[in-house]
């Protein structure tokens, strides 16, 4: 199962996860990162900054999620624009070196495919971080979307654009269309960190971590997956059944064991 975490503020997940993303790149300086856009992500980016200060991560690749379709890479928001402003700038990565979903019209029908070729020759992702939707999507996998599903374009759920709209200027200039790496393509990924904060997410945790498996619920693709952290705050893990197991799990975990 996965493991559950509850912490009391972003900035303790972010420290937490940070740390794991450390450990990672001191292990394997070629890390494969496989990277979320959203708010959720931005307290570990924040936390991984000043950690790599001094430590050498030209050689660490990232995969980002998904993208918007047809919106101008050099729209702020698209996820191009976030991951270069969040993630490589001030982490310092190599731009080459890290990848984002091809949204642009010309070459859309073989851009996923592309996509999973690049993935595959990096050798795939060591840790895939995750937020979830308040319709339990992750990636841009909305409701219904295939276990087996790889890197394609998908239709966003009305509910998913009303939540992004805050991002534009209305929700009349949030795309419509979306590329994002699959179920089964988040599911090779060899580590998941999934991530959520606020009672907003509440149910939508839940029903990941406790629910039926079920495409309905694409989060819940996470109870498949043999390494899976989940980093919550109080809020986010208000409706879980098991909490007190799971804060009784994290209280005697080893200190050796890591994430
Ligand atoms: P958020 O989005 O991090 O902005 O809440 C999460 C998601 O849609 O996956």
């Amino acid at each position: 199962m996965a493991e559950v975490v509850v912490v009391d503020a972003k900035e303790d997940a972010g420290a937490l996860v940070a740390d794991e993303i450390v450990r990672l790149i001191a292990r394997r300086p070629d890390a494969v990162l496989g990277l979320a856009t959203g708010s959720t992500p931005t307290p570990v980016y924040e936390a991984l900054r000043p950690r790599l200060a001094g430590v050498d991560v030209s050689r660490v690749r990232g995969f980002a999620l998904d993208e918007y379709v047809g919106l101008d890479p050099a729209h702020p928001e698209s996820y191009r624009s976030v991951i270069a402003r969040e993630v490589i700038v001030p982490l310092g990565l190599d731009p080459d070196r890290v990848r984002v979903p091809d949204g642009s019209l010309a070459g859309i029908a073989d851009a996923g495919e592309q996509y999973e070729r690049d993935i595959d020759a990096a050798g795939g992702i060591d840790l895939q971080i995750l937020g979830i939707g308040t319709d339990g999507h992750i990636g841009f996998n909305e409701p219904g979307s295939s276990f087996a599903s790889r890197t394609r374009v998908k239709t966003l759920t009305a509910q998913t654009r009303r939540d992004n709209a805050r991002f534009f200027a209305s929700i009349d200039d949030v795309p419509r269309h979306c590329i994002t790496q699959g179920l089964g393509t988040i599911a090779r990924a060899r580590h998941l960190v999934l991530l959520a904060f606020g009672a907003q997410k509440a149910d939508a945790v839940a029903a990941a971590l406790e629910g039926p498996v079920t495409a309905m619920l694409p989060a819940s693709a996470v109870q498949l997956h043999p390494h899976v952290t989940v980093v919550v705050d109080e809020a986010a893990a208000s409706r879980l059944r098991l909490l007190d197991y799971y804060r009784d799990t994290w209280a005697d975990k080893p200190d050796w064991q890591g994430l």
